[in-house]
């Protein structure tokens, strides 16, 4: 496995490749890598002959500087994950690679899709990644690249930002890996004390309520998330950030109970935020 922190080695390295016809899989991550992560590498392995993984922790997409400094870092086991994996190649810069003291800033948006959820929630978020997933797009060429459902409006604006921006590459959204009891994996899970651990397991109890009550019949939109909210929040420490009920294609938010919804979360256990996310269908 190659580790490269410089762009030069790194272009340098993406040129051979394509010059001997081998096409190229990305898969960004910000480090603390687990088998989510994983199974973006394997899809990648699945659909293209060289598989690129890049950690770096970015600092314009983070709105509280508290959450960066907090975000885990183990770069040593994440490299050995890799391996493991047969990635061919780890893209690893610092923050003077990427954002050179001499380039003026810039911004990028999808105001429609930012409206809802964590672009509300999260102001700057979704510029400070739709600036480095571009840039990390150019530096690595791919011709697929990888992105966890998880973070679905993540995975939603990065696809707009293509299309519009007509990046010669295609978005692929690989589905949430969970833990056992159904908690989404996420690197931010480690920082769980083991007591907000069992509370983070009302999340996945709650997309259980949720569609159950749908069978059930309920077909009002305030009520549904009032039932949700109430089962949240009766009786525990978790604060919620965002619970929401949106189109899945266009992220606005839904005013009737049809067709296919996205319910998606956003908590705080502890001083920990957890996101989550289900399309669900309605039936007639
Ligand atoms: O999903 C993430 O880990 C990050 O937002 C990404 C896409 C690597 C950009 O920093």
């Amino acid at each position: 496995m190659i580790v490269v922190s410089n762009i030069q080695e790194l272009k340098k390295q993406i040129g051979d490749w394509k010059k001997e016809g081998f096409s190229i899989g990305f898969c960004p991550t910000m480090g603390s890598l687990h088998l989510g992560h994983m199974d973006l590498v394997e899809a990648s392995k699945k659909e293209t002959n060289k598989t690129i993984v890049s950690i770096f922790v970015n600092p314009t997409q983070f709105n509280d500087p508290k959450d960066f400094a907090q975000y885990p870092v183990k770069t040593d086991d994440d490299l050995r994950l890799c391996e493991e994996k047969g990635v061919d190649l780890v893209f690893l810069p610092d923050v003077k690679t990427m954002y050179p003291e001499t380039k003026t800033p810039i911004s990028l948006s999808i105001p429609e899709l930012q409206k809802h959820l964590c672009g509300r929630t999260r102001p700057g978020h979704f510029e400070g990644v739709l600036q480095i997933v571009s840039k990390l797009f150019h530096l690595t060429e791919p011709n697929k690249t990888f992105f966890g459902l998880k973070d679905y409006q993540q995975f939603r604006v990065i696809s707009a930002m293509v299309e519009n921006l007509n990046f010669p590459l295609e978005v692929i959204g690989v589905p949430t890996r969970r833990e056992e009891d159904g908690l989404a994996m996420s690197s931010r899970n480690v920082r769980l004390s083991r007591k907000d651990r069992e509370t983070a397991s009302l999340i996945p109890r709650m997309f259980a309520l949720a569609k159950k009550t749908i069978l059930g019949g309920e077909r009002e939109i305030r009520l549904w998330k009032e039932i949700l909210r109430d089962f949240l929040l009766t009786g525990s420490s978790l604060r919620i950030d965002y619970l929401e009920v949106v189109d899945p294609i266009d992220l606005q938010p839904k005013e009737s109970l049809e067709g296919e919804v996205l319910l998606a979360i956003a908590v705080f256990v502890g001083d920990v935020r957890l996101i989550d996310n289900q399309i669900i269908s309605i039936p007639n």
